[in-house]
Parts: C-alpha cells; sequence; structure tokens
C-alpha cells in the first residue's frame, strides 16, 4: 500500500491555498461527471436491459414478451392440472433459450410471499439485511447480476433445481443451505464482520433467501443444468493469461467505476456504489472469484456493466488474472486448520488457476490484507467492526 505521507509539506501562502481548492473543486467536478458518464453507460438506471447493444425500449419489450409467454405457460398448466388428457406444459422459454423466471413482484399476498420478497432484499441489500454476517463491502447481487436473475451471471433460478448436490470443494452433498453458507464464509468474507461467522444454521435469512430461488425457479425442472447456469468460462487462450496486459485493459475498462485502487466506490452516506475488487472490502481469498478462469467467466458476461461481451477471451483472462494478483482478506480455512499460506495453498489452491501462494510486486499473496490480524483466528480476538466513519 503506498504512503501519502503529507506531513513534511511547506506551509503555503492562503493565494495559493485559494488556487489549489479551486483545482481540487475542478477535478472532483470532472471525477463526478466521469462516474455519471460510466452509470450512464452501464445502463444501471435501465435494469431490464441485459445486453450491451440493447437499446432501453428493447429491452422493455423484450421484458413483456417474456412476462406474456411466463402467463400463457401458467394458463397451460392450470389446464394440464384441471385435466391430464390436455398437452403438458412446455418450460416458458424468452426468445434467446433462456428459462423466465417468476418476477418477485408477483409473489403471492401470503407467508410464503413475505419470505420470498424478504430473501430478495437480503440478496440485493446483504449490507443492510444481514449485516451481521458480512465482513466486506459487497452484496450478493454484486456477482448475480440483476438480483440473481441474469443468465450467464450465475442466476438463482437455475441454482435453485440444482441442490441437493456434491461439490469437490468440501468433498461432500451440499444442501441450498450449505451452499448459502459457503457463500457468506467466503464470497461475503463473514471472518470480518460483526458476528464473524456465517448466519446461525436454520435460520431466517437461509429459509428467506431459498424461498426467494425456490419461487423464482417454478416450472423449472430439477436436475435441469438449465442454459445460463454459473458463468460459463470462455477457453483459456492460447497466450494464456498476462497480469501486465490485464492491466492495460483494466485501466482502459474498469478503473473509472471500480478505482484504479480496485477498492470501488461508496457515497457520502458509505453506500457502496461501485463494489470492490481487491482490498479488505473485496471477497476473500477463499471465494470462487479469487479463480482466474472463474472471474473470466464472470468478467466476459457481465462486464463492462452493461457492456457484456464486449471484451474478448484475451482481454477477459487477462484482466481476471491481474485483479487477482491483488492482496485480499485471508482464506478463513487458514485459521479454522491453523495452516500456513503454504499449507493452505496445497490443500486448497492446487487445482485451479490463481495466484495464492505466489509472490508477485514483492508481496506473499495470502497473508491478508494490511492491518488485518492474521497471527489468530478471528474468532479468537475481538471482532472486526467496520469503522464506517473512518472511510
Ligand atoms: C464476489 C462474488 C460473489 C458474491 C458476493 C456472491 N457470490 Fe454466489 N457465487 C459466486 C461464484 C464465483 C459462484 C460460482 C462458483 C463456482 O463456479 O464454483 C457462485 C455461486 C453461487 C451459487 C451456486 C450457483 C449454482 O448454479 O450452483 C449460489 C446459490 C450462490 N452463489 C449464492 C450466493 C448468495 C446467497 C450470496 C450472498 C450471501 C452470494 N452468492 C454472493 C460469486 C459470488
Ligand atoms: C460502469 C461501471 C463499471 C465498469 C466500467 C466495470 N464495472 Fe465491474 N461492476 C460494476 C458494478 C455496479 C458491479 C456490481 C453489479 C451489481 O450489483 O448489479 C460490478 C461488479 C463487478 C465484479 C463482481 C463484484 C466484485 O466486486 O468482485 C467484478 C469482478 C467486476 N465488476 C469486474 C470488472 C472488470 C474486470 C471491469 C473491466 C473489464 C469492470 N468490472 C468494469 C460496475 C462497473
Amino acid at each position: 500500500m503506498s504512503d501519502h505521507n503529507n506531513n513534511d509539506r511547506p506551509r503555503e501562502d492562503p493565494g495559493r491555498t485559494t488556487l489549489r481548492r479551486a483545482l481540487i473543486a475542478v477535478a472532483i467536478a470532472a471525477g463526478l461527471v466521469a462516474i455519471g458518464a460510466g452509470l450512464y453507460a452501464s445502463g444501471i438506471y435501465a435494469p431490464i436491459a441485459q445486453s450491451p447493444d440493447r437499446e432501453p425500449d428493447e429491452g422493455r419489450e423484450l421484458a413483456e414478451a417474456a412476462a406474456e409467454r411466463r402467463e400463457a405457460w401458467l394458463a397451460e398448466r392450470q389446464e394440464y392440472t384441471n385435466n391430464a388428457d390436455a398437452n403438458p406444459p412446455a418450460l416458458p422459454v424468452s426468445e434467446e433459450g433462456y428459462f423466465i423466471p417468476n418476477d418477485v413482484a408477483d409473489a403471492p399476498d401470503n407467508a410464503f410471499g413475505d419470505s420470498v420478497r424478504r430473501g430478495y432484499e437480503v440478496f440485493t441489500n446483504t449490507q443492510t439485511n444481514a449485516s451481521e454476517h458480512v465482513g466486506n463491502g459487497m452484496n450478493c447481487a454484486n456477482c448475480h447480476l440483476g438480483g440473481g436473475t441474469v443468465p450467464g451471471s450465475a442466476p438463482m433460478w437455475a441454482a435453485a433445481v440444482e441442490y441437493p448436490a456434491f461439490r469437490g470443494k468440501n468433498k461432500m452433498i451440499n444442501t441450498m443451505e450449505d451452499r448459502i453458507n459457503g457463500c457468506f464464509t467466503y464470497s461475503m468474507n463473514a471472518q470480518g464482520s460483526p458476528s464473524g461467522s456465517p448466519p446461525p444454521r436454520d435460520g431466517d435469512i437461509y429459509k428467506d433467501l431459498q424461498s426467494f430461488f425456490y419461487y423464482m425457479a417454478e416450472g423449472a425442472p430439477l436436475e435441469g443444468n438449465l442454459p445460463g447456469r454459473g458463468y460459463s468460462t470462455p477457453p483459456k487462450p492460447e497466450q494464456g493469461y498476462s497480469i501486465s496486459r490485464g492491466e492495460t485493459v483494466f485501466e482502459n475498462n474498469c478503473a473509472v467505476c471500480h478505482g484504479t485502487d480496485g477498492g470501488g466506490r461508496q457515497d457520502p452516506n458509505g453506500r457502496w456504489i461501485f463494489p470492490a475488487l481487491w482490498g479488505d472490502d473485496a471477497f476473500n481469498w477463499g471465494a470462487g472469484m479469487h479463480r482466474i478462469n472463474t472471474a473470466a467467466g464472470f468478467i466476459k458476461h457481465n462486464m463492462p456493466l452493461g457492456q457484456g461481451g464486449s471484451l474478448t477471451d484475451q482481454q477477459a483472462w487477462d484482466v481476471a488474472a491481474y485483479i487477482n494478483s491483488w492482496e485480499r482478506p485471508a482464506d478463513p480455512r487458514q485459521f479454522r486448520d491453523n495452516l500456513s499460506v503454504a499449507e493452505t495453498d496445497e490443500q486448497f489452491h492446487e487445482h485451479t488457476p490463481n495466484w495464492y501462494g505466489d509472490v508477485i510486486r514483492g508481496d506473499l499473496l495470502g497473508d491478508g490484507v494490511p492491518g488485518e490480524p492474521t497471527e489468530q483466528p478471528p474468532s479468537a480476538g475481538a471482532p472486526r467492526h467496520r469503522d464506517q466513519a473512518s472511510r
């Protein structure tokens, strides 16, 4: 981390101070314009338009067509329920061939619908609605775009029908609750949260998230492996991946929103506008996104925001290698099992492309962000309360 030490700057006369203030004001204004332009280009204001080359109007038409198709499917299903001789309803799919999930806005007006809506709120605003268990600046929907609906962004309607399933990561059958627990542990860095751990088992957070996923998946076949599931990594390019090429891609396409230091951006109230990619507020070394292949898949389909699909496979791999070559919160399995970085590397990081345990820019990656207490398990000391005021 660079240390800007301004203590020994000579005193300046008032005229120069005024000039400097004016220059800073101009710089801030220019920065705000850049952010505004980025936001506009990102289509963040047109939540329905999910594809780069799509006009917002076209997005709305597609969404309306999708809603109609789903309604027709529901009618067919009702008929089939009443009369076994009727044609069985086909899967409701969009023009692009993706499953059309139920819209949360249509969730029923009863206890289950309330749970669906709460689950949606946890998913899209995890910072507020599960704050006791979040130890970074992330919301679930930061990596599962469109509130967990967008194909190619690991949508939750595709995940809902896949669990219980065996996972190589922990070599056992995982229920959806286990899967969510894992996301809190790694992607949300629960070890740094006020409670120091993921939500307690069997609690409402799991129930509500599962209600939300299940409701979206209504009508999807079990074990469907539906098109659009996961992030589908593009093939590794012939030239492999390179941190230095990735740095150029990052500066040209990503820094405007995520910041040149990868630290993301918060508004004056501390709400995250652009999530962090590395450092204190990012996913930790145990998260799926630290793998270069997984990040390349996410980036290829979804970034720059609103322009998914615009980078080449080479650029996606290179920039994934770059963002994952910086320090981030430690892998919690290191403390759980009382391991060194080298041992953690060997046990958990050997079979995927990643930089964990490598020395890059003179820094051993994996020993945690600067200032983090890495000598003892986080649960053994006081929990790391995040000091919003100091940001
Ligand atoms: C930093 C990015 C990130 C965040 C934040 C994140 N996830 Fe994920 N999530 C991933 C990645 C990456 C995968 C896929 C992992 C893989 O390929 O093994 C994934 C996979 C999943 C899956 C399984 C998908 C499937 O099709 O099998 C579920 C369910 C899930 N996440 C839920 C959540 C929930 C709930 C939260 C919030 C508590 C969350 N995620 C936060 C990155 C993230
Ligand atoms: C226009 C602004 C913008 C640009 C440009 C942009 N992003 Fe993002 N990025 C976002 C936002 C906003 C999210 C969270 C999306 C959400 O919550 O719906 C995000 C999410 C992410 C995530 C997952 C969340 C996290 O913090 O780990 C990654 C990784 C990422 N971006 C990488 C990139 C890369 C690499 C580039 C350049 C190729 C890029 N982004 C360009 C705005 C942007």
